[in-house]
Order: structure tokens, then C-alpha cells, then sequence
């Protein structure tokens, strides 16, 4: 930015001083020359004026020619006087037409200088030409000396209208009449053209035969008048006398040495005269007034050399002007060089004022590559030592990763040596019942699942260190994969998970390592099933790509999805963003082994719609070295160990028919450890009917369809957690009346407040001792008992014992209030008391019984029966009456219903109490 600054700032420094510089010549003054005519003595006399002025560059010439047009004349100088001039220079083309205008010009303050001819007044500043009365004078001397002072003239004159012709005229005349024996014998004057003057001439010649003597006002009348003499002979005769002199081809001179003229008197421009005249008046200097031109006659004698020197003179003119040239020439080099000397100097400023500022920014360079050479040292020892501390952590990591997966290997033994102690027994049956069966069957659970767990670590760590290697033969991968599905089917079916196994081929052969794969598509298959819901969908599909040569195995199920993180993360190793109830390493180990088969597996995921994994696999077995490569079939893969995990499944399921019994009090368990659930179940599952949730949302949900007899709950659960729960369950009118026992870890007093406030009936803390939840639970379903034998057994509404909880005492209190108004309406029915009370006919049914031991209709009835008994004491009415208006639609029914409650009927009732 600087630098561009700087820039911009030179080259416009640059074009100020080369705008500065001046390119013409400072105008001093300004000169007007109004000339009169155009002809060769003009041109003489401004090419004297040009070369005078050569000298004087200050000065700004504008000549005007008026081509002898004298009002052409006038208005060219006013022209000149608006444009603006400092002196005027005017050689007049009539003498009287031109004063006003010269006067005028003076008076205003402009000097005016007259060249050659003059105005009739004195009102100008100077004047310059040769003295014509003289020239003419001059002219008649040199005739008379010729010829004896004898001679006739004809005088051809210029306009008599200009000066000059006035007073060569009159020099002339003047001249002649001296002497006696000459005399002008024709005046002709040039006043119209040149055609009526060669009229007049020759009729002048014819007229006076006598004359021998031409006198031209100039050369060129004269030459003329030659020309014409010559037409009729006569040039012979006649000696041509003419005036102005001027060098140069057909000019006067060269007539006059040519013998056209006999002579020729040189009338001087003073072109540079008055070039130099018009300097004086302009700069104050001296000058005369009046400046008159010196006069000579040509004639043969000098002519010659006249010319001569009036050619070298040109010459030397020439050389002058080509001096003047090269002067001015020299000049604009010089003014040139000025500017660039100017530039030069400027540049070097420039250099020296940006050489200055650089050297100071290095010298700040410099300071500052010195302080980031130290910042420099400094990171990178800090650097180092990272290095070192990483490499440290990562030696100590390595040590503690080893030293565990050592200790995870010492586990292998013993573990094994457990299986094989289950293994026999279990095949020898000699387990000592169904249920220690089903135990050792759990502990070859675990036993098997923490053997897969170091095997999965020990892979891991082989994977990490390179030594996992792939022993790869040709199977076929979708028989492979169809076996593995086969293994999952009774487990989908016993959770009604719909398993699909699709497959376009019969066969596809493809290089793997069974063993490996078989742990990644177990893996795959463990994970669907631990995380689709019953009832939901796993897909597993194999399909050829021909095109890529590839084949790709997908699993896809409908479980609850992933979040972006989990997904991001879910092949981290020990990552567990799901509540996976693995290590953490199977979706990593999987990843790893696909890849020692050259393959890819990849995840698409959406919360709560599922979740598909795709193991892509090459074709063909390039992608192996050789050594990786198995010439034989590996053994039959046995699926057993995989399995293991659903095993206890199936032996809960057995369990859970044995307890389902008919007409036993039900505990709805709530618990998502699977262990704590299974324990809970086969310690009460012998006195009670077990329902299972194994989360809050669950519970809820079986609670409210099932409405059991008591609810044990844990606090901590995904989802609703079990003080949710409760507080739920007892604000709903269809669960208030459920005893609720809370399970949990937390036992502070504040937290076992907390739950007891949330309107649960108990709080056990963890580790319980299972004999006091017992006792807990007994007495809690025989609180129920006890209070509807007590309700019973009152009967009288409005009355309930202080356990009951506020909502099922309203509830109660409406219902019996209801029935003991409604009892003589015969439509009063179950239908229209769960209509009123906002519940369904089984939740109703749950509810009555749980709090007056008897179903909502065997409470009409009650109600009924009661009425009508006392109806019966009182013995006012008949039968018939009383069956009416306790709400029965017939005596008949009325009886059998009265009967099958007092075994006895109606009318026998009647006696029997009125005989007491
Ligand atoms: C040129 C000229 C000359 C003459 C002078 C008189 O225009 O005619 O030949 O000497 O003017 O003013």
C-alpha cells in the first residue's frame, strides 16, 4: 500500500514539473502587421521582418494582407487592435482611406509604425522606407545624365492614390522640368489593370513618336511596358528605367543584367528595419521618428555585381537561418535536458526520501525477525517438549494397554477352564434341577461373554500392532451370511422381529477370512438386534456389484437410529454413545478387520427410523498376497458362541410362562438392568404373576393397559425415570390406587424424602435384602386387603381409612355416591360407569376390585341386593315392587340374583328375618 502510495506520488510530481516546464517561448509582445499587398518586394520585405524576428522569440507576429483592398485593410486592423496587440506595423494601401483607422489605433495607445507608404496625416509613430521624392529626383538625374539631358518620357505611374507614386511623381517631374531639352511627354497611371494600362501605353507610343525614355514607378511597370514595346518593335528604341531592385530570378536586378531594363533604383523594403524600430518603441528605447532608406541606381555597370552580393548576402542570410534553426533546435534539446535534469533530480529525491523510509522499515524488519526468531525457539522447544510428554504418554499408554491386555489374557485360562466345567456338566445333566440348569446356563452366559470381550481387546490389540494376519479362502459369502442369519431366527421370532435375508444368487464365491467376517457380520447382527424394538424389522442382503466387482453384505434395521454424533463416532474404539451394553470395540474391531480385506464399512442413520451398516468386499482375491491366502477350507464355523447371548432369553421366556398363573396377584417389574429384572422375577415369580418394562416409558405404558396389583420401580432409567414414573402413575386416576416400591442406589435421607413425595408407597435402597422387599410387597397388597375388607364391610361412602391416597378417596367416593343414587335405574351399568368416569371397562373392572375387592358390577348388585334386603325387612312392598325399584328388569332376575348372594330367595329371606 505504501509502495503504490509512493508511486503515484512520484509520477504525478513528474507530470506537475513536466506541465510546469515551458514548452514555446514566453510571448512578450504582441506585433500586428496589417501589410497591404502580395507581390515579390512584399515577400522580401516580410522575410526580412521573419528573420529580424528570429532573433526575438518574446515576440508573437500576425501578419494580415489585404491584397490591395484598402477597407479589407481597415478592418483587418481593428481586427487585430480586439485580438489584442502591443504595437502596429501598417503599410497603408491608400494613403487618405487609411488615416482614420491609423489614428484611430494611436489614440487608443497603440504605437503605429508606417512602412513604405504613408497616410496623409502625421498622427503616427514612427515611419520607415526610402524617400520617394528622392528615388524619383534620383531617377530624372540619372536619365538626363544618359542622355544629354535630352529625352521624352512616358511615366507609367503606380495608383497616385499611395504615397510613394505621389512623390516619385513628383521627384520626377520636378527633376525633368530642370531640364529644358527634356520633358515627360505621357503620364499613364496603373489605376484599373494591368490590360487598359497596356492600352494606354501603346497608344501613348503611337501618340508620340518621339519618346525614347520609359519610367516605371517599379520594375515590373517597366519590365511590362518592355514586354509590350517588344510586341511591336519598338523595344529596340526605347531605354526602360524602373525602381525597387529586388535580387532573384526575373527581378529587377537580373532585368536590368539581362538588358530588359537599362535601369533600376533600388527601393528598400526595411522589413527589419522595422522589425527592430517596433523593439525600440515597445522597450522605451530612442528612435527617430522619421527613418528614411538609403537609395542607389542599377545599371549595367553594377548590376552584376549587385546581385552578386545581394546573393551571397541571401546566402549568408540562409546560413544565418539555418544557425537561427540549429539554435532552436538547440534550445528545445536544452529545455528537454532542463526537464529531464529536472525529473532526474526529483527521481533522486524521491530514491533518497524512499531509500530512507525502506532503510527504516528494514531496521523494524529486522527487530522484528530478531523477536520472532526468539518467539520461534521458544515454540519450538515447547513444541519438543510436547513431543517428548506425547511420546511419554503414548509409551506410558502402551505400557498400561499392554499390561491390561496381558492381564486380559491371563483371563483366557481360567475362563476357559470355567467353560469346560459348565460344558460337562451341562451335558451330563447334572445340574441338579430346571433351575440351577438355568443358572449355570447364566453363568456360561457370562462366562462365554467375558471370554468374547478379551478376545475382542486381543484382536484389537493384534490389529493395532499389525500381527492380526487374514487367512483368506473362497467361500460362498451368501451361504455364509444365510447361516448367520439362520442363527438370530429364534430370537426374532420370540421377539416378533421380522428377519429378512435377501440374496439374487444361490452362490457368490468371495475370498474372506471366515473366521473375521463371522465376527463382523455377528457384530452387525448383535447390534440390529439390540437395537430395534419388538415387533420391528432387521433386513440382511448380499449383493453383487459386476461393475465395481464388488460385493456388498447391508443389515438394516428399524431400531432407534443414531444421533449425527454417534454416527460420527460410532467406529471409535471404546466409544459407547449408545447405551451399548458392549465394550465399545466391536464396531471399531469390525471396521478394522473389513479393512484387512481391502473393504469398507459404512453406516446411514436416522433417530428413531434405524440404522443400515454396508460391508463392501472385493471380488476375486487379488487384493490378498499370497501369504494371506488359505489352499484349504477352513473348519465349520461354530455359531454357539454367538449365540450364547440369547440363551438366557429363551430361559427367561420359560420362566415367565411358569409364573403366568391364573387368579395370582401381579407385579409389574420396571428395571432396565436385564440381570436385576431376571433376579427380581425368579425370587417372586413363585407367589406372584411378574410382568416386565424395562424402562419408564414401558412401565407406563404396561401400568395403564395392564393395571397390576404393585409396581417396583428402579429411579435411575433412560428415558422416564422411576420418580417420573411415579408421580404419573399417581395422579392418574387409573393407576393412583397402585402400590408403588421404588428400587434404587441412592440412599440419602433427602432422596428417600423425594420419593416418598412423589406418592410412592415404599423406598428400598440397593443392595436390598430381598426378605424385607418381600415383606414390603406383602404388606402392601394386604394394605389393599385389609382396606377392602374394611370398605366392605362398612359400605358407607365418605368413610375410607387415612393409607388411601386423596385421588382414589375422591374416586371412591363419587363412584359408590353414584351407584347409591343410579341403583334403581335399571340402565346403570359398567358401560355407562366408565363412561362417567373417564376410564375403559377393564381399567374400571381393575380399579373397583383393587379397591373394594369386588368388580364395578358385582358392586351394582351389592348395592342393589342391599337396598332391596332392607326393602324386604321393612316388608311394605312386594316382591315384584322391590325387584322394580332397586333396578332390576324382572322379578325373575331379581330373584336368581338375590339367591345366588344370600342363598336363599327373596321371599324365604323375608321369612327367615321376620320369623327372628
Ligand atoms: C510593391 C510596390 C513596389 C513599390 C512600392 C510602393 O507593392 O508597388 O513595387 O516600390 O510598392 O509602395
Amino acid at each position: 500500500m505504501m509502495r503504490l502510495t509512493f508511486f503515484l506520488l512520484w509520477i504525478s510530481s513528474l507530470l506537475i514539473i513536466a506541465g510546469c516546464t515551458p514548452q514555446q517561448p514566453y510571448k512578450k509582445y504582441r506585433i500586428g502587421f496589417a501589410q497591404c499587398c502580395d507581390d515579390p518586394w512584399r515577400d522580401v520585405m516580410e522575410r526580412e521582418m521573419l528573420r529580424e524576428l528570429a532573433f526575438h522569440p518574446e515576440v508573437d507576429f500576425n501578419i494580415r494582407v489585404a491584397y490591395n483592398d484598402s477597407e479589407q485593410q481597415i478592418a483587418q486592423i481593428k481586427e487585430m487592435v480586439a485580438q489584442g496587440i502591443d504595437i502596429l506595423i501598417v503599410s497603408p494601401n491608400e494613403s487618405k482611406p487609411l488615416t482614420p483607422v491609423v489614428e484611430q489605433v494611436l489614440k487608443s495607445g497603440i504605437p503605429v509604425i508606417l512602412v513604405d507608404r504613408k497616410t496623409t496625416s502625421e498622427k503616427y509613430t514612427a515611419y520607415i522606407g526610402a524617400n520617394n521624392y528622392e528615388i524619383g529626383t534620383t531617377a530624372a538625374n540619372y536619365i538626363a545624365s544618359h542622355f544629354a539631358e535630352k529625352g521624352k518620357i512616358i511615366e507609367l505611374q503606380l495608383g497616385m492614390t499611395m504615397t510613394p507614386a505621389q512623390d516619385r511623381s513628383r521627384g520626377f517631374k520636378n527633376a525633368v522640368s530642370k531640364y529644358p531639352e527634356m520633358g515627360i511627354v505621357a503620364q499613364i497611371e496603373m489605376s484599373k489593370g494591368m490590360d487598359e494600362l497596356k492600352v494606354a501605353f501603346e497608344e501613348s507610343l503611337k501618340a508620340h513618336p518621339e519618346a525614347n525614355i520609359i519610367f516605371g514607378h517599379n520594375d515590373f511597370l517597366a519590365e511590362s511596358a518592355y514586354n509590350w514595346a517588344q510586341e511591336s518593335g519598338k523595344d529596340q528604341y526605347l531605354f526602360f528605367v524602373g525602381i525597387d531592385g529586388i535580387p532573384g530570378m526575373g527581378k529587377g536586378i537580373q532585368a536590368v543584367e539581362d538588358g530588359i531594363l537599362d535601369a533600376s533604383l533600388l527601393y528598400p523594403t526595411g522589413g527589419s528595419d522595422a522589425v527592430r524600430l517596433a523593439l525600440a518603441v515597445l522597450n522605451n528605447l530612442p528612435y527617430e521618428k522619421e527613418n528614411v532608406l538609403q537609395t542607389i541606381v542599377i545599371n549595367a555597370a553594377n548590376a552584376r555585381i549587385l546581385h552578386l552580393q545581394m546573393k551571397k548576402e541571401e546566402s549568408l542570410q540562409r546560413s544565418i537561418d539555418g544557425q537561427i534553426k540549429q539554435l532552436d533546435d538547440l534550445n528545445s534539446i536544452y529545455k528537454n535536458q532542463q526537464l529531464y535534469i529536472l525529473i532526474l533530480v526529483f527521481s533522486l529525491l524521491m530514491a533518497i526520501v524512499l531509500g530512507g523510509i525502506l532503510l527504516k522499515s528494514l531496521r523494524a524488519k529486522n527487530e522484528m525477525n530478531k523477536i520472532l526468531e526468539v518467539k520461534n525457539r521458544e515454540v519450538l522447544e515447547h513444541e519438543q517438549q510436547i513431543v517428548h510428554m506425547s511420546d511419554e504418554l503414548r509409551t506410558a499408554t502402551n505400557a498400561k494397554v499392554e499390561f491390561f491386555t496381558n492381564i486380559s489374557h491371563e483371563f483366557r485360562t481360567p475362563l476357559s477352564l470355567i467353560l469346560g466345567y459348565i460344558e460337562s456338566l451341562l451335558t451330563a445333566g447334572n445340574t441338579g434341577g430346571k433351575e440351577a440348569k438355568h443358572d449355570l446356563t447364566l453363568v456360561r452366559k457370562n462366562a462365554l461373554r467375558l471370554l468374547q470381550l478379551v478376545n475382542q481387546l486381543m484382536d484389537f490389540r493384534k490389529i493395532e500392532n499389525n500381527k492380526l494376519a487374514v487367512r483368506a479362502s473362497e467361500n460362498d459369502l451368501i451361504g455364509f451370511a444365510r447361516e448367520i442369519v439362520k442363527a438370530y431366527q429364534k430370537m426374532a421370532d420370540k421377539r416378533n422381529i421380522d428377519l429378512v435375508f435377501q440374496a439374487h444368487e444361490n452362490t457368490l464365491p468371495v475370498w474372506f477370512d471366515v473366521t473375521m467376517m463371522d465376527k463382523v457380520f455377528f457384530n452387525l447382527l448383535s447390534n440390529a438386534f439390540k437395537f430395534t424394538a419388538d415387533n420391528g424389522q432387521i433386513k440382511v442382503a448380499v449383493v453383487k456389484d459386476v461393475i465395481t466387482n464388488r460385493t456388498t453384505v447391508k443389515v438394516e434395521d428399524t431400531g432407534k437410529g443414531m444421533t449425527k454424533e454417534q454416527q460420527e463416532r460410532a467406529f471409535e474404539p471404546f466409544y459407547q454413545g449408545t447405551r451399548s451394553k458392549g465394550t465399545g470395540l466391536g464396531l471399531s474391531l469390525s471396521k478394522e478387520l473389513v479393512s484387512l480385506h481391502s473393504g469398507q464399512i459404512e453406516l446411514w442413520s436416522e433417530k428413531d427410523r434405524g440404522t443400515r451398516f454396508e460391508v463392501v468386499l472385493p471380488l476375486g482375491k487379488a487384493h490378498f498376497r499370497e501369504d494371506q491366502l488359505m489352499r484349504e477350507k477352513p473348519d465349520d464355523i461354530n455359531y454357539e458362541e454367538d449365540l450364547i447371548y440369547f440363551e438366557e432369553e429363551k430361559n427367561a421366556e420359560n420362566i415367565h410362562q411358569q409364573a403366568d398363573k391364573e387368579n395370582e396377584q401381579t407385579l409389574l417389574l420396571i428395571e432396565d438392568n436385564e440381570d436385576m429384572r431376571y433376579f427380581l422375577k425368579k425370587q417372586f415369580g413363585k407367589n406372584y404373576r411378574i410382568l416386565e418394562a424395562n424402562g419408564g416409558t414401558d412401565g407406563l405404558k404396561t401400568a395403564v393397559e395392564e393395571i397390576p396389583d404393585l409396581i417396583i420401580a428402579d429411579i435411575m432409567m433412560p428415558g422416564k425415570d422411576g420418580l417420573s414414573l411415579t408421580r404419573i402413575l399417581k395422579t392418574d386416576l387409573r393407576t393412583s390406587h397402585i402400590p408403588v416400591v421404588l428400587l434404587t442406589a441412592r440412599n440419602t435421607m433427602e432422596q428417600k424424602i423425594e420419593g416418598i413425595q412423589t406418592g410412592a408407597d415404599a423406598y428400598v435402597t440397593k443392595p436390598f435384602n430381598l426378605v424385607f422387599l418381600s415383606e414390603i410387597i406383602k404388606n402392601l397388597l394386604y394394605g389393599r386387603a385389609s382396606l377392602r375388607e374394611v370398605f366392605s364391610a362398612v359400605i358407607q361412602p365418605g368413610q375410607f381409612p387415612a393409607s388411601m391416597g386423596d385421588l382414589d378417596q375422591q374416586f371412591l367416593r363419587k363412584f359408590t355416591g353414584f351407584v347409591e343414587e343410579q341403583y334403581t335405574d335399571q340402565t346403570l351399568s359398567v358401560e355407562r360407569l366408565s363412561e362417567e368416569f373417564g376410564l375403559s371397562r377393564v381399567q374400571l373392572y381393575r380399579k373397583v376390585k383393587a379397591l373394594t375387592g369386588e368388580s364395578a358390577n358385582d358392586y351394582i348388585q351389592h348395592v342393589r341386593l342391599r337396598k332391596a334386603s332392607q326393602l324386604l325387612l321393612e316388608g311394605e312392598l312386594t316382591i315384584a315392587e322391590i325387584a322394580y325399584k332397586t333396578g332390576y328388569s324382572s322379578p325373575a332376575y331379581f330373584s336368581t340374583a338375590f339367591k345366588t348372594k344370600y342363598a336363599c330367595s327373596p321371599t324365604e329371606y323375608k321369612e327367615r328375618h321376620a320369623v327372628k
